[in-house]
């Protein structure tokens, strides 16, 4: 079993930025979208929070799959979101997109219990050290009947599996790129470690699932 080495947690410089919204995630962010809509519906009421947005580009692919989604988009580094706002602006979303400068460890100080419709994430658990109070938070603040809907890398048991993964989804990306893929799979949880979050947290580990050879889901909605 690999130990997890850690990345740092924003991704802050200019160049990291330009890198990570040049790389082609179209198809696992319209997965992603597809995914969180099967469980969530389409046309609902309440803002969506996506925690860790980076450049905007889930929030942009969510609000064309659904024309009524409103999202907030946070991030904690104003380098990603000066390109988010970009991004945004370029598809004409800036009424139906805001960005949030903000960190996901004081989710509850800035907005309090139950105040989105659905909280979503795609792959930033791996960035935060110590993932769950954050997870802990993220789920106090889905409202009643809300979904929470959280998808990030799974740490593989071995480097020879970190090295296939990273030449198999980005072979054809920059060495800088595909140096980035490894290190993100190293920093990331087990799903092991993920499920015993979860359960420690009270919530059903069951609702954790491999859903992809490299990705985790946890789902759960908010029945109270
Ligand atoms: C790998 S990127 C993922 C971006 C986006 N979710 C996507 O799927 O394209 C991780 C993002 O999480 C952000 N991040 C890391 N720690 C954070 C925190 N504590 N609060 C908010 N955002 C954070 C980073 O700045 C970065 O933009």
């Amino acid at each position: 079993m690999l130990a997890r080495v850690l990345e740092p947690e924003a991704m802050e410089t200019e160049a990291e930025v330009r890198q990570y919204d040049a790389m082609d995630h179209s198809e696992v962010n319209a997965r992603f979208v597809a995914d969180f809509l099967a469980v969530h519906g389409t046309g609902r009421e309440g803002e969506i929070l996506d925690v860790g947005t980076g450049t905007a580009r889930i929030p942009i692919a969510l609000a064309h799959a659904d024309p009524q989604a409103k999202v907030l988009a946070l991030d904690l580094s104003e380098a990603m979101l000066e390109q988010a706002a970009i991004n945004i602006a370029k598809e004409g979303l800036s009424r139906r997109i805001n960005c949030h400068l903000g960190d996901a460890k004081a989710l509850v100080d800035q907005f309090g219990d139950g105040a989105f419709g659905a909280v979503v994430s795609n792959t930033i658990v791996h960035h935060i050290p110590d993932p769950a109070p954050v997870l802990g938070m993220m789920a106090r603040l889905v409202a009643p009947g809300g979904t929470l809907f959280v998808r990030d890398l799974a740490r593989p048991d071995t480097q020879a599996e970190i090295e296939r993964l990273t030449a198999l989804y980005c072979g054809g990306e920059s060495p800088e790129a595909q140096a980035l893929f490894a290190a993100s799979l190293a920093a990331a949880l087990s799903l092991d470690e993920i499920r015993a979050i979860v359960a420690e947290l009270g919530l059903r580990a069951g609702e954790v699932h491999m859903t992809s050879d490299r990705h985790w889901t946890w789902v759960w909605v908010n029945r109270s």
